[in-house]
Parts: structure tokens; sequence; C-alpha cells
């Protein structure tokens, strides 16, 4: 069984809270005792300033009966008032040093599997067959990653779904187009440079000129709209021809999932053609429950706090996009059990969740034990801050943008180490390129918009991927180093008194749970990367003040410090490695 550790902030703030319960009125004893990180001390706790207020008392004052109580507590140095009425806390050595070396005896780093119990199912990628993958399915692919990854590591269950979208009267035209045009020829073309154009290229182009014939000849209308029906009817020829246009894509969805080395395999498919067998039964199920209403002979489900209703079958009978997110919501409860439904899906789409999650609660599927989150993220902009578009003003293709970024760390990397051999070089490049695109992705709050400036992205120094990886590199040869001049063993020594920069790091090890916990309770990733960020600076900082190698250091200080680069290489691989990021041992 691996030992779950909490990090001491959890033990600071136990010390506040008991504190507060001996000098506060019961109804101002269980505040929040505002503990967070701070500059001029470990920790800061900020409560004794608005309850002051609120009691009418002086706030310096009641901050000294609290640091009277506190002080107590084993794992601190010190506790001080400062400021107004801040508490500026820190923790003792021997603390710190005792719970890194429990850390470092466990396989988990001590993190606790807060989220055991838990089924999260996580909607992400979902790109569009018969359409070129393209920067906004990005951003869904990687957050949707390392949620599935952090959630997975915390203990839940994850079930991992790629609502791809394989369904639709859109299929109709173009599958009509190709049967009328036989000499364009799409299978395994070769339509620009990238690693996966290919059929999926060439398809994406022809059902542009499909669109085109469609919105101009209504006598090519009237045909798709008729392989519309027979697509649906099960017509041979037709579902031939769909499951062949489905299979080119999905397998050229998979060589980019296996270059971003995402987790996503093609059993994580259940496209919106998967439920199509059940849409005519959730509507059945919506208006016995009383929820569906007539809309211009439509049905629709209609919200007081929304200005449009959800539209669940359409005039002909037809059903969209809503009556398929209907029936994946209720598989996901009823099926999956699932408890925690997460859809990683653009901010543009928010209001279509609402109204989703509230049928679903309407429908008595959506209940108290089952969390659903529309997990929204943002538009990926170019470098210059506008829309993301290539010069002729087509959308970007994610192969191409792989390439470019592949391009640039290959530059940068050959010029940081011009000994490297072509082969090596790739290898490099490949790892740093791809925990460049990642990083930046993951790096920033997922509402945001950010630009994607690849020269930025791929950068030795900064926040970036790029940095992570390099600082981990640097440390694994510290290790090997360490290793080949026979120094002493790693380990702990809670005996030792800490310098400044080794306290500050021991400080940052000791909060990697903490980190995941965030990530957990947000459905941010960038709270890890962040925080990863902060890892490599403090090791940076240790390192450049605390001799590890060097001769003259006292051998049971050098063992602590080799303990300190070990537990920070451990920390740095696994958090890189819950962000999908690879940690090489060279670069
Ligand atoms: N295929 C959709 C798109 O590209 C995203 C689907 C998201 N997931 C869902 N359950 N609606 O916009």
């Amino acid at each position: 069984m691996a030992e779950q550790i909490q990090p001491l902030a959890g033990e600071v703030e136990a010390a506040v809270r008991a504190a507060m319960a001996e000098v506060l009125p019961p109804e101002l004893a269980t505040q929040d005792p505002l503990v967070r990180r701070s500059d001029r001390a470990d920790y800061q706790a900020n409560a004794a300033l608005s309850l002051a207020k609120r009691l009418g008392r002086n706030p310096r004052e009641l901050a000294g009966e609290l640091r009277d109580r506190v002080s107590g507590a084993a794992a601190l140095a010190s506790v001080e008032v400062s400021g107004p009425g801040f508490l500026n806390i820190t923790l003792s050595d021997a603390a710190l040093l005792g719970r890194l070396a429990a850390r470092a005896a466990d396989p988990r780093l001590g993190v606790p599997a807060g989220q055991a119990g838990e089924t999260a199912v996580i909607d992400y990628s979902a790109p569009n067959v018969a359409k070129e993958m393209h920067v906004g399915h990005l951003r869904s692919t990687l957050i949707g990653d390392a949620l599935a990854r952090v959630l997975g590591f915390l203990g839940a269950k994850v079930v991992r779904q790629n609502h791809v979208g394989d369904w639709g009267t859109q299929f109709g035209m173009l599958i009509q187009y190709l049967f009328e045009h036989p000499e364009a020829a799409w299978r395994g073309k070769e339509v620009g440079q990238g690693e996966t154009a290919g059929a999926v290229s060439a398809l994406d182009a022809l059902y542009r000129t499909a669109r085109q014939e469609f919105d101009a000849d209504p006598e090519f209308k009237q045909r798709a709209q008729r392989r519309v029906v027979a697509l649906q009817a099960g017509d041979e020829e037709t579902v031939a021809a769909w499951r062949e246009i489905v299979g080119e894509s999905e397998t050229a969805f998979q060589q980019i999932y296996e270059r971003l080395g995402v987790l996503l395999t093609l059993d994580d498919v259940l496209g919106e053609s998967f439920y199509n067998p059940w849409l005519q039964e959730v509507v059945d199920e919506l208006r016995e429950k009383g929820i569906l209403r007539d809309s211009e002979g439509a049905k629709a489900v209609f919200f007081d706090d929304q200005p449009v209703p959800l539209l669940v079958q359409k005039t002909d009978g037809g059903f969209g996009y809503a009556a398929t997110d209907l029936a994946t919501i209720r598989y996901s409860i009823r099926e999956l059990k699932g408890t925690r439904l997460v859809y990683v899906v653009d901010a543009r789409q928010s209001q279509h969740f609402q109204m989703i999650f509230e049928t679903a609660r309407r429908a008595g599927w959506l209940t108290e034990g089952v969390r659903a989150v529309h997990a929204a993220n943002g538009t990926i902009n170019g470098p210059d801050g506008r829309p993301f578009k290539t010069r002729s003003g087509g959308t970007v293709r994610l192969a191409d943008l792989l390439d470019n970024a592949l391009r640039r760390a290959r530059e940068v990397v050959a010029e940081k180490d011009p000994g490297l051999g072509a082969e090596e070089l790739d290898a490099i490049a490949h790892v740093a390129s791809i925990g460049a695109v990642k990083y930046a992705e993951l790096s920033t709050s997922r509402t945001k918009d950010y630009s994607f400036d690849v020269d930025r992205m791929v950068s030795f120094n900064g926040q970036t991927g790029v940095y992570l990886q390099y600082t981990h590199t640097r440390i694994a040869s510290i290790i090997r180093k360490a290793g080949e001049q026979g120094a002493e063993t790693a380990r702990f020594d809670t005996g030792l008194a800490l310098e400044p920069a080794e306290h500050a790091l021991a400080l940052e090890l000791d909060e990697f749970g903490a980190a995941l916990d965030a990530v957990a309770e947000t459905l941010e990733p960038h709270q890890l990367a962040t925080y990863l960020y902060a890892l490599a600076k403090a090791f940076t900082t240790f390192y450049e003040s605390c001799p590890v190698l060097k001769e003259g250091v006292p051998t049971g200080v050098r063992a602590n410090r080799l303990a300190l680069c070990g537990l920070t290489r451990e920390t740095l691989a696994q958090g890189l490695a819950l962000l999908g990021i690879e940690a090489p041992d060279r670069m």
C-alpha cells in the first residue's frame, strides 16, 4: 500500500484552524484561515485581518493571540506577526526533510489517491470526419489528455471519450459527390507535404467543392438529401462509402495522436454515429416526461434563462448535434456510470452544454451524485494575436503546425549542442517540439485565448517545456556524475540545517500533491504546469548556490543534496508525464 502523505501546508492550516477555534467565537472559528505561500516566509495566514474587523478588534492583537497558539505546532520553526496582522509561518527543516524522505521512499511520491471512487468520463479531442484536424482540436486534445492522466493518477477510473463528428447530413452530400465524380480520386492521395497529408486532405478539399455544388445546384442538393436518407436507412453501397471515409479519417487522427503522444486510441472513439440507434428513444423519453415542446413543427426544450431553445428534433424528423449529446450524456451516466462528466470543448459551445445539462437534470439522468462540467477552452491565435489563418486565409492544419515546431526545435537544439549526430538530433528535436507545444498549451489557463508562437515555445529560457526538460537533463547528469565519481548515496538527513535555497526547494517538493489536487478541482492543467516551473526555478537557484559534487562539501550535506536532486528529478519527470510531456535524460 502506497504511503499517503499530506503536504505540510495542510498541517499549517490545521494548526491555524485549531488556534482560531480557541480564540474566536464559534460562528467565526470555522472561517477559512487563508493560508497562502508567501515571499516573506514559507506561508502566510491572512485570516486575522478580516476577522478582527468583524469583531471590531485590533488585527495585530488578534494575530498575536493566534501566533501564541500556533507556535507550539510540531512542524513549525517560527511564527511571526507581520504588517497589519498577517501571520508569517516558517516550517522547520527537520519536518520538511522528514516529509521528503517519506516521499522519496514511495513510488507515488506520497501523493494520496484523492479521486478514488470517482468515474470520470472525459469527452475530448472530437475532430470531424473528412475534415483536417486543426488547431482548434489541439487544445481539447492536449487538455483532455492531461486531465485524463492526472485524474487517473489520483485514483479515478477514467473513461476517455472521443466524440468524433462522424454522422450528419453533410455525409450525404460528400458521398453523393464522390459517386458522381469517380474521377475525384482521394484514397491515399498526396496533397500538401505534412506527415498526415493524404486522403483526409483530399476529402477536406472535396468536401468544400461538394458544398459549393450543394449551395449552387438545387438538383444536386436534392440528390444529396436523398443520399442522407439512404445512409440512415442503411443502404449498403452508401454505408460502405461512409465507412471508408470514416476509416480513412480515423487513421489520420490516430497518426496525429501518436505523433503527439496522447493516450487516445481507436478504442476511445465513440463517435456521433454510435448514438444514432438511441436518438428516437431519447426523444420519446423526453416527450413522455413532458420536457419537449413543439416549436414551429420541431421538438425543442425551452429554458427561462436562455434566449433560444434546444432543438432536439427537426421539422422533418431528423436529429442533430443536440439529440446526439442528450443520448451521450444519458449513456455516460447510465451505462458508463460516470460520476464526473468532463467535456473539454471550445468555449463557444458553452450555451449548448448548459442546455444539455439542464435537460439531463429535468430528465432525471443528471442527479446530485453526478457532476457535469463543460471544461471550456479558448481559441488559439496566430503569433500576431489574430485568428490563426494560413497566408491564403485557410485554417492552419495541425500537422503543418507540428512540422514547423519540429523544424524550429531542431535548430535550437543543434545550436545548443552542435556535437549531436543527425539521428540523436532528430529524436531530441521531436521530444522537445512536442513538449514545447504541449507545455505552451497547458501552462495557459484553458479558458484564455493564446498566441501560437513557435519561437517562444522552443526557447531554452523562460516558462517553456524545453526549459523544464533541460532542467531534468541537468539533474540526470549530476546524478550520473555522482555515480561515476563514487559519491555517497543520496539520503535525506533530518538533523541537517538547510541553506535558504535548499529549504525553498524542499518546500516546493512537498507541494506536488497539492498541485495535482488543484488540477482535479479546477480541471486546469496549468496548476500543474505552473507548479513544475516553480519547482524547476527553485532547483536552478539551489544548484547555483549549493554545490553538490564540488570537493569540500561535507559528506552528510552532499548525501542530502543528492537526495534533493533525486527527488526533484522524480517529481519533475512524474509531473511532466502527467502533462503528457517526456522527460529525456539528455538533450
Ligand atoms: N466535433 C465537435 C467539434 O468539432 C466537438 C464535439 C464535442 N463533444 C461533444 N460531446 N459535443 O466542434
